[in-house]
């Protein structure tokens, strides 16, 4: 069935009070739930109430304390006669935790029982109007064997705790009504790193990190982070923290990164536990992201919660944007911004161009699990970054403000929100709010003429069409621009142009010689430009904008023009010579340029990825994609050998620890093994085992083997070994043995990833793992297109196999075939050859139906 966001109607009834109560056990679970209903005044009046279920089936009914007979099973819901305003209804249900392999609702992970209800999870637990607009305030009782389940944790407060022979019992109660998908509990054997927090009003929280014996030294990171995150949101967007305690759980087998359950986060253990020897300096900032992510959801998520899930970017999008600025506040600024921007293209982009392509607030849907998605999350951060943009950082607050004010305690909608930044911060959103309605990366042109004295700017934009969108009206862009002298190198300050029509014309005097033109600075809107700057100006900037993403995506359009060309076979062989020295040139600087910094300097080292390069080009050839990028690496490892070695041998002598200058000398280290790669193998073999054996962290130990991973040699046959023997048992750092492999550049990866999915190692059972091995495949385009489609049969095996067991980790794996419109002909064959071959299979989840059915188009 397909949900329409049009049909949307407040639910019959409120719910007001919810008691469950559970006796815990792995292979079974009793759950008996009283739920207090009311009739919604503001509804339409129904005879019955429809709870939502997910494989249940009622073992009891009581209505009012008498066993009720008036209900009748519709699909998987209980539908419910309810003569009165004002019933209790009491429903007991028994739930199977240890055979829960989609990991949703209530299940077993190592022994331990936790949830995941969001999106519509609670109903695999009881039957439940299981949606976002029906609040509750819950009081849960759990009772099991103490042995087995010594720690039991739920949402809110914990009321009350006893003991009855071999079992014990907690009560918890949660003051704040919530909807169900933000129920939690959790039930093992754990142990807490604990602290607490002082809010800005002086009330004390209690803070726990609950892990596995054994883990507890690795959530320092963690821990700390939290800290971090309380504090900056009540300093940046003034939001203080609502219960006496803070849980954090960290889990193995979870199906996305982490769940911002009222009081109770659940976490993947990816996004945990990290020290030095283990997790990497990518590691330690995904972890800060994600704690704040959570964090920052207790407000933007929580206390306004979303009224529908066509409103889901209401949460992610704003909760993105709050942990992008809290995690730009605490490093780096402008390297987190371009990090974030990658994700966006790289990601995003494609999905906006691709048959899956949806507005940041959809309009239908089948199953809600696939709208997870960088357009709701990613692209609607950027959308408000643009408000934050235009309105300036005070005026976006007094809005945000107003928004958390006016809808404290309400399930709202994204034009809630849109609504609130329009007035609280004075700005006129009317046409804004196509963003929230129009799918697809708009396209801008920029042409600068220059006469006389004056600049002039052309900008035009088209938003291209999107699956059931045809035609698309224009929307305001905002772009920060700068006008450079090229003499001087400076400019007179950077302006903000908002682009609201189809076509548009800027004028600048005073300009003596005609500028060079710096536009989308900081990435202001998420848009792809055209400017078709001359290559002189993209060296002039690469080497002299002061906004550090400006130079960065000089560098990068240096670097793509020229790749796109060689790729299209448009460049004959002294164009090909001079596009080359002259990104030697650029690249060159960067090097030696000490006014950067080394995390900004990686950022200008690197080469756009395989799929930014094929999302510039109208249908790409993946082979001929790799191959010009691979050459580019070996030419610019060739021709600026001295000036990497010596920016290698500079870095190396800095000592570990997490600055900012320490992870920036150990992110160039490994960018330059990397050239080395491709231009002097042997070379890269003998530094990368050097610094693999000396490593005193995973960042250097995990890039060294990166680099090996891709060379045939005794040196990575023997590393590899190593690797996994020093670290066996220690899932997280066994998952990067598997990516490393799966995304490697060896040209046998393929029969590599078929040998691993044989490791004993190997199980579909763990989100982590599968993703481990199939993203990483999935996720490189030389492997994942390999001429003869085996790359394309082995995901759609994958997601064969995996859809029984794991229908929402499965459906995941779809959109890397739907791709199949941009590629050229013969794969694009094969790949719709493999979506209509898991089409056809007798029993696919709607998770990966709707996938599916959609890629096909
Ligand atoms: N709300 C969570 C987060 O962004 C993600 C939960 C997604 N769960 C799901 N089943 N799709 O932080
Ligand atoms: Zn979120």
């Amino acid at each position: 069935a397909i949900i329409k966001r049009e049909d949307y109607t407040p639910f019959g009834w409120v719910v007001p009070e919810v008691q469950i109560e559970f006796e815990l056990g792995l292979e079974l679970t009793r759950v008996v739930a009283t739920l207090k209903v009311e009739r919604n005044t503001a509804a339409e009046r129904t005879p019955t109430i429809r709870l939502n279920g997910d494989g249940l089936t009622v073992r009891e009914l009581q209505c009012d304390g008498e066993t009720c007979e008036g209900y009748m099973m519709d699909g998987d819901d209980l539908v419910v006669t309810l003569p009165g305003d004002n019933h209790a209804l009491r429903i007991v249900t028994e739930i199977s935790p240890a055979a829960n392999s989609q990991l949703m609702g209530l299940y077993a992970s190592n022994g331990m029982l936790c949830t995941q209800c969001e999106a519509e999870g609670f109903r695999r637990i009881t039957f439940f109007p299981d949606r976002p607009d029906v609040l509750s305030t819950y009081t849960v009782r759990m009772s099991g064997p103490k042995a087995q389940f010594p720690i039991l944790l739920c949402n809110g407060n914990r009321t009350a705790t006893g003991e009855q022979g071999e079992n014990h019992w907690a009560e918890w109660h949660d003051p704040w009504p919530k909807p169900s998908y933000l129920f939690a509990l959790v039930a093992g054997d754990l142990v807490a790193r604990s602290d607490s927090f002082t809010t800005m009003n002086g009330r004390k929280v209690e803070l726990n990190v609950w892990v596995r014996d054994g883990d507890l030294e690795r959530t320092e990171h963690a821990m700390e982070s939290l800290k971090r995150s309380m504090k900056w949101d009540e300093e940046t967007f003034g939001r203080e923290y609502d219960l006496d305690l803070f849980n954090i759980v960290a889990v193995s087998d979870f199906n996305m990164g982490a769940m911002e359950n009222k009081g109770l986060n659940v976490f993947n253990t990816k996004y945990v536990l990290a020290d030095p020897e283990t997790a990497t300096d990518g590691d330690y900032d995904g972890i800060e992201g994600v704690i704040g992510h959570e964090y920052f959801h207790n407000w933007s998520g929580n206390r306004i919660t979303c009224r529908d899930w066509f409103q889901l970017s209401l949460k992610e999008g704003f909760t993105v944007l709050r942990d992008q600025l809290f995690s730009q506040d605490m490093g780096s600024a402008p390297v987190k911004r371009i990090e974030d921007v990658r994700v966006l293209r790289g990601v995003q982009f494609p999905e906006d161009s691709g048959p899956l392509a949806h507005p940041i607030r959809p309009d239908s849907y089948s199953e809600i699990n696939n709208f997870y998605t960088a357009t709701v999350y990613n692209k609607g951060a950027e959308v408000i970054r643009m408000m934050r943009t235009m309105a300036g950082e005070e005026r976006f607050r007094a809005g945000t403000d107003l928004y958390f004010d006016r809808h404290d305690g309400e399930a709202a909608t994204c034009e809630d929100f849109v609504k609130s930044i329009e007035d609280g911060a004075g700005l006129d959103l009317e046409q804004f709010r196509l963003w929230y309605s129009q799918a697809g990366t708009p396209k801008v042109t920029a042409k600068l003429d220059h006469s006389g004295e004056t600049a002039k700017l052309t900008l035009k934009q088209h938003v291209p069409p999107t699956p059931g969108q045809d035609s698309k009206r224009p929307m305001p862009i905002p772009l920060k621009i700068a006008l450079f002298d090229r003499a001087s190198g400076t400019h007179r300050g950077e302006e903000l142009v908002v682009l609201d029509k189809a076509e548009d014309t800027f004028a600048f005097d005073g300009f003596a010689e005609a500028p060079v033109l710096s536009i989308n600075r900081t990435f202001s809107a998420p848009i792809t430009i055209e400017r078709s700057a001359p290559r002189e100006d993209l060296v002039f900037l690469a080497a002299k904008d002061d906004d550090p993403f400006a130079r960065y995506e000089a560098m990068q359009e240096l670097m793509g023009g020229h790749l796109v060309a060689a790729v299209s076979g448009e460049l004959g062989e002294n164009e090909r010579i001079a596009a080359q020295a002259d990104i030697a040139r650029a690249m060159g600087a960067v090097l030696v340029d000490e006014s950067l910094d080394d995390l900004m300097r990686g950022e200008l080292m690197t080469l756009p990825s395989q799929s930014y390069l094929a999302e510039q080009m109208l249908v790409a050839d993946p082979t001929r994609i790799h191959e010009e990028r691979e050459a580019l690496k070996a030419f610019l490892g060739k021709e600026l050998r001295d000036e990497f070695h010596a920016l290698y041998d500079r870095a190396e002598k800095a000592p570990y620890s997490l600055d900012l200058a320490s992870r920036g000398a150990r992110k160039v280290k490994t960018l330059v093994l990397a050239f080395a790669a491709a231009s002097d193998p042997a070379k890269a073999v003998e530094l990368a085992a050097h610094q693999y054996d000396n490593a005193d962290n995973m960042t250097d130990r995990q890039g060294a083997l990166m680099v090996l991973t891709g060379i045939d040699s005794a040196e990575r046959t023997g590393r590899l070994l190593d690797f996994y023997n020093r670290y066996e048992g220690n899932a997280l750092v066994i998952d990067k043995w598997f990516s490393l492999q799966a995304s490697s550049l060896h040209p046998n990866a393929i029969e590599h990833v078929k040998a691993l999915r044989e490791h004993p190692d190997f199980t579909l059972k763990n989100p982590n793992r599968v993703r481990s091995l199939y993203m990483a495949f999935a996720g490189t385009p030389h492997h994942f297109h390999s001429p003869d489609g085996e790359g394309y049969r082995m995901i759609a095996d994958l997601i064969l196999e995996l859809d029984p067991i794991n229908p929402q980790t499965a459906a995941r794996f779809v959109p890397p075939l739907g791709r199949w419109r941009r590629i050229e002909p013969k794969r694009a064959a094969m790949m719709r050859e493999q979506l209509e071959r898991i089409a056809a299979a007798p029993k696919l989840s709607r998770d990966t139906f709707e996938q599916v059915t959609r890629s096909l188009g």
